[in-house]
Parts: C-alpha cells; sequence; structure tokens
C-alpha cells in the first residue's frame, strides 16, 4: 500500500479502530500522528513502537482550538497533511445513565459529527492549497440502516445512528465539493466489532449471540480487518475513489 513517507492523523488512536490503524499505517510506512482525549492510551500506544515515526498529542476533537492545534503540529513537527482518519466516537451506552435524553443526543452528536466536520475543516485548511489529500470516516452500517430492534440497546432514540448518519452525508457532500482540488474524502461504514466500544455489550451471552447471528459471516469484525480498508482508502491505491461510502460489515447491510 501507498503509505510511505505519508504522513497520518488519526483520531480516536488511543483504542479499537483508531488504535489498529495507528498500527497498520505504522507498518506500511506512514508517519503518524495519534490524537485522543485519552493520554493513558496514547502513552501505552507509545510504549508499543517506540519510534520516530509516532507523535502522539492529546486532542478533543470537540475543540475547534484542539483540531486547529493538531493540524498545526502536523504540518510542524511531522512534516505535513496527507491523510486524516476521523476515528474518535462515543455510543450513549458509554454515558453516564443519569444524563437525560437532550444531554445524551447533545454529547453523541458533539463528538460524532461536530468533531468530524471540525478536524475535516482543518485539515482541508492544509489539504486544499496542497491540491492533495485523503480524508477517511469512521461511520457505522448504523448510519446507513437502523439499529435492529432485536438488540436490547436499540430504544429508538439513541443518537449514534443520528450522528453516523450526518456523517455520511458530509462525506458525500465535502468528497463531492472537493474532488476537483485533488482532496479525496470516503466513510467505512463497520457492522459490530470487537473494541472497548462494544465491550459493555458483548459480555452478555444473549445480546452477543444475537449480535453475531446478525451478520451472514456469523461473527463481529476485527479492529485490524477495518484498519486495513483505511490504510487502502487513504492511501493513493484508492486514487480514483471518493464521496463513497463502504460497508466493511460481513455482509450486514445486504441482507
Ligand atoms: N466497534 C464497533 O462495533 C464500531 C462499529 C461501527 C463504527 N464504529 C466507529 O468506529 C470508530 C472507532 O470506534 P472503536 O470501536 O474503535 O471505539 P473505541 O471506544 O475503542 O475508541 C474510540 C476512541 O475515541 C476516543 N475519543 C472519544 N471521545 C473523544 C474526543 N472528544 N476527542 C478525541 N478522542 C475521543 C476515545 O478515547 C477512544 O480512544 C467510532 O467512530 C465508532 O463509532 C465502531
Amino acid at each position: 500500500m501507498d503509505l510511505v513517507d505519508k504522513v497520518a492523523l488519526i483520531t480516536g488512536a488511543a483504542s479499537g479502530i483508531g488504535r489498529a490503524s495507528a498500527h497498520r499505517f505504522l507498518a506500511e510506512g506512514a508517519t503518524v500522528l495519534a490524537c485522543d482525549i485519552d493520554e493513558d492510551g496514547l502513552a501505552s500506544l507509545a510504549a508499543e513502537h517506540e519510534q520516530e515515526r509516532l507523535h502522539c498529542v492529546v486532542c478533543d476533537v470537540t475543540l475547534r482550538t484542539d483540531a486547529e492545534a493538531s493540524v498545526d503540529y502536523a504540518v510542524t513537527q511531522c512534516g505535513g497533511l496527507d491523510c486524516l482518519v476521523n476515528s474518535a466516537g462515543i455510543t450513549p451506552r458509554t454515558l453516564p445513565p443519569t444524563a437525560d435524553f437532550e444531554a445524551r443526543w447533545d454529547a453523541v452528536m458533539e463528538v460524532n459529527a461536530k468533531g468530524v466536520f471540525l478536524m475535516s475543516h482543518a485539515a482541508l485548511a492544509v489539504m486544499r492549497p496542497a491540491g492533495r489529500g485523503s480524508i477517511v470516516n469512521l461511520v457505522s452500517i448504523m448510519g446507513i440502516v437502523a439499529y435492529p430492534t432485536s438488540l436490547p440497546f436499540s430504544d429508538g432514540y439513541t443518537a449514534y445512528p443520528h450522528s453516523k448518519g450526518a456523517v455520511v452525508q458530509m462525506t458525500k457532500e465535502m468528497g463531492v465539493r472537493f474532488a476537483s482540488e485533488g482532496v479525496r474524502i470516503n466513510a467505512i461504514a463497520p457492522a459490530f466489532v470487537y473494541t472497548p466500544l462494544t465491550a459493555n455489550v458483548t459480555g452478555d451471552p444473549e445480546v452477543h449471540a444475537e449480535m453475531r447471528r446478525l451478520h451472514p459471516m456469523g461473527r463481529m469484525g476485527r479492529a485490524e480487518e477495518i484498519a486495513a480498508v483505511v490504510a487502502f482508502l487513504a492511501s493513493e491505491d484508492a486514487s480514483f475513489v471518493t464521496a463513497s461510502v463502504w460497508p466493511v460489515d460481513g455482509g450486514y447491510t445486504a441482507q
């Protein structure tokens, strides 16, 4: 994959799919700027890779100042910005149960939708003048289809699918808008993947069995399987791919 000497800023890089992407990009020869609010997670990532091509910065994607400072760090300390991977994300399940429905909706939209917008806006300020760049957004199959009603956490009011649907449209709208300027923008829509994000529901054997059953492959995905497609879409190997949404879902959305 053509990622040698590319600089990739990855949000949510301390955990799950973002972390697996950081591993994959480093393995492909890229310089990685790992961004996350989880300072300990970033420290453990850095400890796994003791190499000059990995930089770590604490960044809250919901803050415009953090988004701009991270992009500035990439330009001044890493030598530029070729790829942005928007993997930072939350679900309402991980928020305090005491929060009321409006606070939960706002919190999820802030990270999952506004965070992608702010990071993309900051990155585009560098990519557009350069006439090149690639953005990969982690959305979800829940941005394409509704939550399955057979799962207990599908209460019909969760902001998660709303936030992912917003980024599906952001991907298409921004992808088309900036296609002629050499910036490619794509999204990956995974089905259920084993990461800390799903750990609190896969712990229930019945729920876990139902989650597996929903995939034609009969299993959930692994973070590395998503990271492989992230790396492809970010790389020049995907040079004619833009404004598209790629299900990486074991057949889930084809049913
Ligand atoms: N795991 C799945 O089943 C699954 C399925 C479809 C889509 N996704 C999406 O993939 C992305 C990665 O999910 P994951 O499973 O790796 O989750 P994860 O919980 O393992 O990792 C998410 C990371 O985002 C970070 N983060 C949260 N809020 C942040 C903020 N405000 N600023 C910066 N970083 C922040 C967390 O600290 C964490 O390190 C998310 O956008 C998620 O919605 C996950």
